[in-house]
């Protein structure tokens, strides 16, 4: 049985691999290093690795979320005269692939239920109106709660396996999202991108944060998979999770 497998027949959770796109500082906000035709090539190594990879279902925060895809569009309402009950809408069971977004607090603006050829499947808490989720009906977007006020990301992950079939899902940012997934001890791969370029900006996002407030684990063990330089002096690290200490 592969890794994968029986990480999933213990947890009925998905396998997550975490990829992220990095100065050699660590540092994780790409727009800061411009559009030059020099910097252009490096930060087009993501996408090509994502494919690479091979699983298409991703999670992002909803920070990357407005800020990459939804380009800050306010959210929708649709007025109803009923209340709506808070269970979880599954618009599309057998979607090739998923774009997955924690959402608690429902900030985000939707037109359409698809984002760059994947199904969306928002996580929302049962604190956010019925008019939101009248309107995602609406479109057919799925949404699921991960809890009342917060979101469980244990609740979360077993209903994107159950309800939608996920088996592997990508982390892919920013590092709030991230650094949650991490100090719960549900990463399983991380995959870094090192770009030939340094940062340097001391207020700067890096792979992954966690508030000290909350914090499980002093550090997060890495076994080392594979190292990789690929095109543009681009290194591509592959480590498993080995524990936390
Ligand atoms: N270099 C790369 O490879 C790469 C990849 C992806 C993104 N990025 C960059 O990363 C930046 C964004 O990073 P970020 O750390 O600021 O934001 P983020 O992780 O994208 O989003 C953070 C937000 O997501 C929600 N969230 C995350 N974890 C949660 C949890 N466990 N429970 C509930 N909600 C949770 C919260 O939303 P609420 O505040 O609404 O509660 C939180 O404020 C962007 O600039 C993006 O371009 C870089």
């Amino acid at each position: 049985m592969s890794d994968n497998l029986i990480q999933q027949h213990m947890t009925k959770r998905p396998y997550l691999i975490c990829l992220m796109m990095t100065s050699v500082d660590g540092k994780i906000l790409g727009e800061k290093w411009g559009k030059s035709k020099e910097v252009q090539p490096l930060t087009e190594s993501f996408e090509k690795v994502h494919e690479l990879i091979g699983h298409k279902s991703w999670i992002v925060g909803r920070t990357t979320m407005e800020k990459d895809f939804t380009h800050y569009a306010k959210p929708v309402y649709k007025e109803v005269d009923h209340a709506i009950n808070r269970e979880d809408f599954v618009a599309s069971k057998d979607a090739d692939s998923y774009a997955v977004v924690l959402d608690a607090q429902a900030k985000l603006g939707w037109n359409s239920s698809d984002m760059l050829g994947q199904h969306v499947i928002t996580v929302l808490t049962e604190s956010v109106q019925d008019s939101y989720l009248a309107h995602l009906q609406q479109i057919g977007l799925s949404y699921i709660f991960g809890g009342k006020e917060d979101i469980n990301l244990h609740v979360v992950l077993e209903k994107l396996t159950s309800l939608f079939g996920i088996e592997t899902l990508m982390v892919e940012g920013g590092g709030r999202l991230n650094g949650s997934f991490l100090n719960e001890g549900l990463i399983d791969e991380y995959h870094q991108l090192i770009l030939p370029l340094a940062d340097g900006r001391i207020e700067t996002s890096s792979v992954f944060e966690i508030p000290e407030a909350g914090r499980r684990f002093n550090a997060t063990l890495l076994k080392l998979q594979e190292v990789k330089q690929i095109e543009h002096e681009v290194i591509w690290l592959r480590y498993k999770v080995a524990g936390q200490v």
